[in-house]
């Protein structure tokens, strides 16, 4: 398989070496467009696959094409790709907020995936919501889902609008957990504890319930139930959490978040975005 990667900074770069650390993909038969020079550059220290320029012709033999380039950089990408596309060559974009209609439009072509990675694929444990073009068949899709899995979990949505709720979800998820981090450490120090000792305390203590989650078929609720004794500690806190709608309030961002990707994805504003993720 003969793989191009338009657009290889954080994420590009990410998906580049989970190909070739699992063997989707030969470093010969792996191109790497990227438009900044110092990138390149560093790039080629990578001895990752070839470096060129996304008018290389060479892009025009892949099989598949991934596009990961800011979204307000595909206007730019499109016109480039969109006379060298073959009818056979599924294009797979992770650009935040860009429809598949639209990406037809721009690049005459039907044979897409869209997909919406998380920050964790970088080491592996992303989770990568995705949808197809109606025209791309099962072996495509299957095909773009191997890759994907190379950085994590996939999932597989038949109605491509509720991309913006897994936006919403998993894309800024891990904003919302940092958050999180960052309040209980900042907890702790104003109990005492140093920065190192709070942010050991903190990182272990989440790592942990996350293993338990992860491995326990109990609802949170009960596993809630299990750690907050009647009248002690963990019942003081979230007593404060209950009354002063935390609940409520993620729900509230989430909600926001979602409308905030539907917004952004609005075929007009396309030109105009920073970032959407
Ligand atoms: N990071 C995340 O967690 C995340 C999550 C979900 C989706 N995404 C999506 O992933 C995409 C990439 O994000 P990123 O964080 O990897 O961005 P990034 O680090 O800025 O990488 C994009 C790269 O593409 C280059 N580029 C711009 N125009 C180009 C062109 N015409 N041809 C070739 N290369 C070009 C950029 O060069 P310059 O620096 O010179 O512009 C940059 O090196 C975005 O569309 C984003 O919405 C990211």
């Amino acid at each position: 398989m003969r793989i191009s990667i338009i657009g290889c900074g954080s994420m590009g770069l990410v998906y580049a070496r989970a190909f070739l650390r699992y063997n989707l993909v030969k470093q010969g038969k792996l191109l790497l467009a990227e438009k900044n020079e110092a990138r390149r550059d560093e790039l080629r220290q990578y001895h990752l696959g070839e470096v060129v320029l996304t008018s290389d012709p060479l892009i025009a033999e892949s099989d598949v094409i991934i596009i990961a380039v800011k979204p307000q950089d595909f206007p730019e990408v499109a016109p480039q790709l969109a006379h060298r596309l073959k009818p056979g060559t599924v294009v797979l974009s992770i650009m935040a907020g860009i429809r598949l209609a639209q990406l037809e439009e721009m690049l005459g072509h039907t044979t897409l995936v869209r997909a919406m990675p998380n920050a964790p694929v970088e080491v592996g444990m992303g989770i990568t919501g995705f949808s197809a073009h109606l025209s791309a068949s099962r072996a495509q899709i299957q095909k773009v889902e191997h890759l994907l899995s190379s950085t994590g979990r996939t999932l597989y949505f038949e109605d491509e609008s509720l991309l913006d709720a897994v936006t919403a979800l998993s894309g800024s998820g891990p904003a919302y957990f940092y958050y999180i981090l960052q309040a209980m450490v900042d907890a702790g120090r104003n109990l005492g504890l140093s920065e190192s000792e709070s942010s050991l305390l903190v990182k272990h203590t989440m790592n942990g319930a996350f293993q338990l989650v992860n491995n326990s078929n109990r609802p949170f609720d009960e596993l809630i139930k299990a750690v907050a004794s009647r009248g002690g500690t963990t019942e003081a806190a979230l007593n404060v959490f209950e009354q002063k709608g935390l609940h409520n309030i993620i729900v509230e961002g989430i909600v926001r978040a979602e409308e905030r990707s539907r917004q952004l994805s609005e075929y007009k504003s396309i030109t105009d975005q920073e970032t959407r993720a």
